[in-house]
């Protein structure tokens, strides 16, 4: 087996409102662009052919990954006209493709950090006999993906896209976003229309006999779809605890990228990535935060799983707890910003102004 379909387009793709104008899967995780850790985990597993299936702003991939060789890979890209939806996605890419019919293709979402056993999972396939095969995790809440129950022998018994009532949670079994299809299934998708593989292709498959295989594993998986996940894991490839051959450093507390300058007593600690070009200063302390290229964090200031954008700058004696500042902001000295706000592109914070603390 040595194809894979990356899918990286769709509307969702976007980091918002980390950056306007860069995509998801180009922002940097521990140090280089999001896609790059799932190229290298392909790569290691024997995948040398990939092709991206992308809709949307998809000229910025090719600048950096190129025809793929520096990863050991032939990667092509397809462009959508209109975002075909993941299974128009898939179809629209097929005659790129070299396998032979029965041969197994693996898909993967693009937006899925995980420490799949790749392996694993096409070997499931293979021994089952499956037409698709699925990889499976569980998750405490199901209900923003794709529920997938399945009998004693792993078999798919349904796929519930999005579950609605209390009715459609039969299981904590989730679609994990990677799959082995047999080369056959992929040209049964319509071609040139929109095509969810989700709500159309896999209880379509179901309703028709098809056999579909699921894999549950415990393996590290996490989906980056908010900025809150997106520095967990990030944190999470520096510590080590998501396994990814494109790490550029060791792993440990921190990385810190070459051309950043870090003040000799600021602590940084839980799998802090301090960006290209990005300062820290006197004292700060850092602990499970991203801080992007060229950014700047002042002197005192306390930074904790939080996202600072690119060229921002967060001011002395600062306090971040769980903030998403975006590229180019400035947060003022002595600011104090916790769980989940969020501080768009370019917006200037005056200082001491935003407080959740009566100490002053
Ligand atoms: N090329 C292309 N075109 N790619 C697309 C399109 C499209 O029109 N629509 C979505 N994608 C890509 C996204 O970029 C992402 O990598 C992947 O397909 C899944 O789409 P999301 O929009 O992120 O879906 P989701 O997160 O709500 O749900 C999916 O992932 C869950 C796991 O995280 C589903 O597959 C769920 O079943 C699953 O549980
Ligand atoms: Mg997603």
């Amino acid at each position: 087996m040595t194809e894979a379909i990356l899918l990286v387009g769709g509307k969702g793709t976007r980091l918002r409102p980390l950056t306007v104008h860069t995509p998801k899967p180009m922002v940097p995780a521990a140090g280089v662009p999001f896609l790059a850790h799932q190229l290298a985990r392909a790569r290691a597993a024997g995948v040398d052919h990939v092709v991206m299936a992308t809709s949307y702003l998809a000229e910025v991939f090719e600048p950096y990954f190129g025809d793929g060789s520096q990863l050991g890979l032939h990667l092509e890209y397809v462009t959508e006209k209109e975002p075909l939806g993941t299974g128009g996605a898939i179809r629209n890419v097929a005659s790129r493709l070299r396998s032979a019919p029965s041969d197994p293709v693996l898909i993967f979402n693009g937006d899925i950090l995980t420490g799949l056993d790749i392996g694993a999972l096409v070997a499931t396939h293979t021994r089952s006999g499956a037409d698709v095969s699925l990889h499976l995790t569980r998750v405490e809440d199901p209900r923003a993906y794709g529920l997938v129950p399945t009998d004693e022998d792993g078999r798919v018994t349904a796929f519930l896209e999005k579950p609605q009532t209390p009715e459609e949670i039969v299981t904590d079994q989730i679609n994990a976003g990677a799959y082995v299809f047999d080369r056959s299934v992929i040209d049964t998708i319509p071609a040139d229309r929109p095509v969810s593989v989700e709500r159309e292709t896999f209880p379509g498959l179901l309703a028709e006999g098809a056999r579909l295989q699921g894999m549950v594993d415990s393996t590290y998986w996490l989906d980056l779809g908010t900025p809150q996940a997106f520095v967990r894991g990030s944190a999470d490839l520096v510590l080590g605890r998501a396994p990814s051959p494109a790490l550029p450093g060791r792993c440990g507390e921190r990385l810190v990228l070459d051309t950043a300058s870090v003040a000799p007593d600021a602590k940084l600690t839980g799998g802090t990535v301090v960006g290209a070009g990005a300062t820290i200063g006197a004292g700060a302390r850092i602990d499970g935060s991203t801080v992007l290229d060229g950014a700047l964090v002042e002197q005192g200031a306390y930074v904790r799983d939080s996202l600072i954008g690119a060229g921002a700058r967060v001011g002395s004696g600062a306090v971040l707890d769980g903030a998403v500042v975006g590229d180019g902001a400035v947060i003022g000295e002595r600011n104090e910003l916790r769980d989940g706000l969020r501080v768009w592109c370019g917006a200037h914070i005056p200082a001491g102004a935003v407080r959740f603390s009566s100490d002053e």
